[in-house]
């Protein structure tokens, strides 16, 4: 294929992925899928770098995945494959350990934020290389484009300069890859703590818009999101958070402007907001939850696809193993 190589990956962390995911992640892939030959990546090895239990990991894993494809991931389109079915991530993140400096892997931000959760000692040196592993991901495919969220721009700048380290120590082997942070897409706020980002590991679940969740419980959270007292329906992310969050759910889910949506609930009170905000929600997220039932419920056919995408993700890896093995002298 002629098309620029794209790389992205989710991790099975939960049972179902929030409404900011759907909007912020998997809608635009769907999108690019068009544009890019795609490889998109359950990433499991990832995901044990946090304790996690067996038979729920191996649950998600499918779970995620079922999700991307009920949301628009097309596999006869997009390469969607599970990183460990592809031996190559570990071997090569094996390989770019040896180029990173530990001063270098210590300044990433994220795992300070989460060790601190942890405890120090209770953090893996997993937890530690876990960018290192991303690297790896991406460098494999040659993907020249990473869409990913703000935070996690500094991985991929380890990658562009571990590539570009290993390019000029050991001979033109890797595509040095560029982050796609998507910049009109709006972000999603927690209808509980409208300031905070909507995201999986929240702590409660109150604020949280599951794409799984059975339309009488989102229903729920949306009817008891936080507004303000002022009671009147504008946008202004300042002074009304937890309206303008509504505001902009309602917005991206439908295609429409916020003034439009505005003017729709004018004069009528935040209850009339819900109420409509309900009504769209369920529109969008009803097809994926459904496809996505039906995908789980042929595990079979489910495995058979994602082992036909890790057989295309194993031969191009192995392309890049193998440059990689030679250029080092392995
Ligand atoms: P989470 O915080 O739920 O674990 P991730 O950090 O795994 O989400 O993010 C995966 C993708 O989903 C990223 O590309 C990110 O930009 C997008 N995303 C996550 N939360 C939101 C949000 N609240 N609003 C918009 N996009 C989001
Ligand atoms: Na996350």
């Amino acid at each position: 294929s002629s098309k620029p190589v794209l790389f992205s990956g989710m991790q099975p962390s939960s049972d179902s992925l929030q409404l900011g995911n759907y909007i912020g992640a998997l809608s635009q892939w769907t999108k690019m899928q068009e544009d890019y030959d795609a490889f998109f990546c359950v990433v499991n090895l990832h995901a044990i770098t946090v304790p996690q239990d067996p038979a729920e990991l191996v649950a998600r894993t499918r779970r995620t995945a079922a999700q991307y494809i009920a949301a628009g991931i097309d596999p006869e389109k997009s390469t969607l494959f599970v990183q460990s079915q592809v031996p190559a991530h570990a071997e090569l993140a094996w390989v770019l350990n040896t180029v990173t400096g530990f001063g270098e892997a210590s300044r990433m931000t994220q795992f300070k934020d989460k060790s601190q959760k942890q405890g120090a000692d209770a953090a893996s040196v997993g937890l530690f290389t876990y960018p290192i592993l991303m690297a790896a991901d991406i460098l494999l495919y040659r993907a020249e484009s990473v869409p990913v969220g703000e935070d996690q721009r500094q991985h991929v700048e380890l990658t562009r300069d571990l590539a570009t380290r290993f390019n000029s120590r050991f001979g033109d082997t890797f595509v040095v890859p560029e982050a796609q942070i998507p910049k009109g897409t709006a972000k999603i706020y927690d209808l509980q703590e409208p300031t905070a980002k909507m995201s999986k590991s929240a702590e409660t679940e109150a604020g949280l818009i599951k794409v799984l969740d059975p339309a009488n419980v989102t229903k729920k959270k949306i009817m008891r999101a936080v507004t303000d007292a002022d009671g009147e329906i504008r946008f202004d992310r300042e002074a009304k958070p937890g309206v303008s969050n509504l505001l902009t759910i309602y917005s991206v889910l439908s295609g429409r402007t916020i003034d439009s949506v505005v003017d729709e609930y004018a004069g009528r009170g935040y209850g009339d907001l819900k109420k409509g905000l309900v009504e769209v929600v369920e529109e969008s997220l009803a097809p994926v939850r459904n496809r996505t039932e039906e995908l789980l419920a042929d595990p079979a056919e489910l495995d058979r696809l994602l082992a036909k995408a890790a057989d295309r993700a194993n031969e191009v890896a192995n392309r890049t193993l193998t440059a990689v093995y030679d250029a080092i002298g392995l």
